[in-house]
């Protein structure tokens, strides 16, 4: 079974969001248009909607975050659905209990949404093999692989800036060949229509295959972004570095760091991302992390509402299986 066999049923609809592999671009279309509906979610005076009311969501971070972690809650908590938040540190995992006997007791306690991020590449894929088929899986990063709503919300935040992608150039630097977040954007950009997708990479930071998925590869920073109307900004990925891929941080900066000068070859009206956590000073300056180009923080904000889309869009198939099972 291909992943997005698994991820959707047979009519079609989102039934787990595990990656944007094999998605079609009218489903992606879907997912921006609905969180469009959920930004004004955040403007009402009571931030909820009763979507997801009755529903439990179980957050099951294997890996530190801060965004994802708390945009999925708040996502949750603004749907109305019940949120369980494990601690790992402080959980059976860390006494030895498996990954699938945490699955079954969490089961057991009616959970209809596991919200997973994990240091292994597959395992939001292999929880949602094994857990029951009437809950929904939702990839929130694992190992090198998909970092899914992470490429959407950057889709949303392109499209809410640029509009249509056909005439668009968007360049990713960076740390590519260990980034999930990287794979996801490619993948989204590609099924989107982007106009023109560059990377730019030291020779150490970039898979071999590249070019083969539609993309310009550069190692010059200033030659990269000549032109572009977006620049998607990567943390150096130093916890899945093995040996010295890089001489230096100094070093990195110096050559791939983006700066106000280095800037000014991109179009006047270019903005840059980062799906953060940012480290000033490697991958970009504070100026530019903070001027008035960046959308950084818009990102953030983004998150909440293409989280909420996706898992509504999950519980919607549920509660649409659940009608069919009912009239039997
Ligand atoms: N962008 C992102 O995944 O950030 P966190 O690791 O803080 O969740």
């Amino acid at each position: 079974m291909t992943l997005s066999d698994i991820q959707l049923d047979r009519r079609g609809n989102l039934k787990h969001f595990l990656t944007i592999e094999g998605l079609s671009r009218e489903l992606l279309t879907e997912i921006l248009d609905q969180t469009e509906g959920f930004l004004g979610v955040a403007e009402q005076a009571v931030k909820k909607v009763p979507l997801c009311r009755g529903k439990i969501v179980a957050n099951l971070f294997f890996e530190t975050s801060t965004r994802t972690r708390t945009t999925f809650e708040l996502a949750a908590k603004r749907l109305s659905a019940d949120v369980l938040n494990l601690n790992i540190d402080t959980s059976a995992t860390a006494k030895g209990e498996t990954l699938l006997d945490t699955l079954r007791n969490l089961e057991a306690m009616h959970v209809d949404m596991f919200v997973v991020r994990h240091a292994v590449s597959g395992a939001a894929h292999f929880i949602a093999e094994h857990a029951n088929p009437h809950i929904s899986i939702i990839n929130a990063g694992d190992g090198r692989h998909s970092h899914p709503t992470q490429g959407m919300l950057d889709m949303f935040t392109i499209r809410r800036h640029k509009g249509d992608f056909t005439d668009l150039c968007v360049v990713v630097v960076g740390d590519i060949l260990h980034s999930r977040v990287a794979r996801s954007q490619l993948l989204a950009l590609n099924t989107l229509g982007a106009g023109e997708v560059r990377v730019i990479a030291p020779r150490t930071l970039i898979p071999t295959h590249m070019e083969t998925l539609g993309v310009r590869v550069f190692h010059d920073l200033r030659e990269g972004v000549r032109d572009a109307d977006v620049i998607v900004m990567l943390r150096l990925q130093r916890e899945r570095m093995r040996g010295a891929m890089l001489p230096s941080e100094h070093e990195y900066f110096q050559l791939f760091g983006l700066t106000e000068e280095r800037l000014s070859t991109a179009k006047p009206d270019a903005i840059v991302m980062h799906p953060g956590p940012i480290n000033r000073g490697v991958e970009m300056a504070s100026q530019v992390a903070d001027g008035r180009r960046s959308v950084i923080l818009e990102q953030v904000s983004n998150g909440i509402a293409v989280r909420m889309a996706v898992m509504s869009m999950c519980i919607g198939t549920q509660n649409l299986h659940a009608q069919e099972e009912t009239r039997g």
